[in-house]
């Protein structure tokens, strides 16, 4: 059985009372209140794509009817309320987010933190161990990488890009990009629900856990495995120390060039001037 998570809307003439008893004790009965909906029927199966493109045509319709929707199911103030709605049911989940950095940001009211729904997708949220999971093992990367490899997030949140191509360029990415899913993917070095930053103790990746999180997969992994291998990218931007330490040889080695090149002008100036005052 695939888990994934259904809505039906009952025939208007049943009330909660005269609904028949569901068999299923995963089958939920609950009323919401009423609203007007822009409803569009279309037959087949589901995918992604079907649904995107069904989406579109609904929303053409109602512009031109110039219908005005108020809750745009792709717009950004459906997210406010994302985190409480799949709290109510996982609710060890939504405590565990908020306490990671994206969901201490959510809760500052941020909108360019991922919701549940980012990376878990809005209309067939499946268990990640299902291939067409958003979240199945070697998809991961791709979801994190929309927002960590974007360069205004980046700007604006002063984070650490080509997140992605230092992992693809590493045994883990490549691996991965060969459907491999034993190797680690963002998730297994960094958590996914309360994700934290390098400097918080409590993080996967302080440097303190880090032999621990390399250890849950290469049993004995010490300290020393885990040093500089990672997000390795040797550019100024990425690689910071390594820069600032060949721009420190550079200016050293030019200025001891110039201080040679000085003494022997001088030398050169001394010994002419002494060469003409002689004669
Ligand atoms: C009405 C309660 C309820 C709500 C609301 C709810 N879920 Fe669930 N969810 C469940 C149940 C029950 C399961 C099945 C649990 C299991 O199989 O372990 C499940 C399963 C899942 C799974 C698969 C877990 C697995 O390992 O198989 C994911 C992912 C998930 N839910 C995410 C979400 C997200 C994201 C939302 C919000 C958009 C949400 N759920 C809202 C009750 C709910
Ligand atoms: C930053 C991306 C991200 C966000 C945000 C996120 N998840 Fe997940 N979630 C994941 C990943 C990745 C996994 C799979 C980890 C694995 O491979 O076991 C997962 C696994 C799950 C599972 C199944 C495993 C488990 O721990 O039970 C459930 C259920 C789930 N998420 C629900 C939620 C809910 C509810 C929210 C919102 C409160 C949420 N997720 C927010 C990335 C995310
Ligand atoms: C919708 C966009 C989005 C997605 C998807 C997303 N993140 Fe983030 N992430 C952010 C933003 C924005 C911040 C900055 C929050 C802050 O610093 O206040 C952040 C912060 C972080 C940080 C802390 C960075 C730092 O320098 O302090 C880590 C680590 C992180 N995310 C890892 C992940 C991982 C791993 C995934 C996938 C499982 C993921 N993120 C998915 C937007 C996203
Ligand atoms: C093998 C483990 C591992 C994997 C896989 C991994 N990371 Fe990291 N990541 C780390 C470690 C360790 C650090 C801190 C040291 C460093 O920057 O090299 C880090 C740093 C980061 C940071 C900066 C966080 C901070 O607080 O400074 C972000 C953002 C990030 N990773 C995102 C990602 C994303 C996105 C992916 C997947 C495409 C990913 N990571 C895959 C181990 C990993
Ligand atoms: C989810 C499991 C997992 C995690 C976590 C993990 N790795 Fe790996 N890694 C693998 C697998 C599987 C391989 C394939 C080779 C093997 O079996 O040793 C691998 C291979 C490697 C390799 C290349 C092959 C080798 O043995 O030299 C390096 C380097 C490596 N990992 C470093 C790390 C570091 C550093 C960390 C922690 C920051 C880490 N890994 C965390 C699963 C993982």
């Amino acid at each position: 059985m695939i888990p994934m998570v259904m809505a039906f809307m009952m025939p208007s003439q049943y009330t909660l009372e005269t609904l028949p008893e569901p068999t299923d004790p995963g089958v939920l009965i609950r009323q919401v209140p009423e609203r007007m909906m822009a409803v569009l029927k279309f037959s087949g199966s589901w995918s992604e794509e079907r649904f995107q493109e069904q989406t579109g045509k609904l929303q053409e319709w109602l512009r031109k009817h110039d219908v005005k929707a108020m809750g745009d199911p792709q717009s950004r103030v459906a997210r406010k309320a994302i985190i409480r709605t799949c709290g109510r049911c996982h609710v060890g989940i939504e405590k565990n987010y908020l306490e990671g950095v994206h969901g201490k940001d959510y809760l500052k009211g941020s909108k360019d933190v991922p919701v549940c729904t980012d990376c878990h997708s809005e209309h067939a949220i499946l268990a990640p161990t299902d291939l067409s999971s958003r979240v199945y093992a070697t998809k991961v990367a791709q979801v994190c990488s929309r927002c960590h490899d974007d360069e205004r997030l980046a700007r604006q949140y002063g984070l650490l890009t080509s997140r992605l191509k230092s992992y693809s360029d590493s045994y883990h990415g490549t691996a991965s990009k060969f459907g491999e899913t034993r190797v680690a993917n963002c998730a297994s070095c960094h958590g996914f629900h309360d994700i934290r930053t390098s400097v918080d103790p409590k993080s996967p990746i302080n440097a303190g856990n880090l032999a621990k999180t390399c250890g849950q997969c290469h049993p004995g992994a010490g300290t020393n495995f885990a040093k500089g291998k990672i997000h390795v990218v040797s550019t100024a931007t990425e690689n910071k120390s390594g820069h600032v330490i060949k721009i420190a040889y550079i200016v050293l080695i030019a200025g001891l060039i110039s201080v040679f090149v000085l003494f022997i002008l001088a030398d050169l100036f001394h010994r002419i001037r002494s060469r003409w005052s002689n004669t």
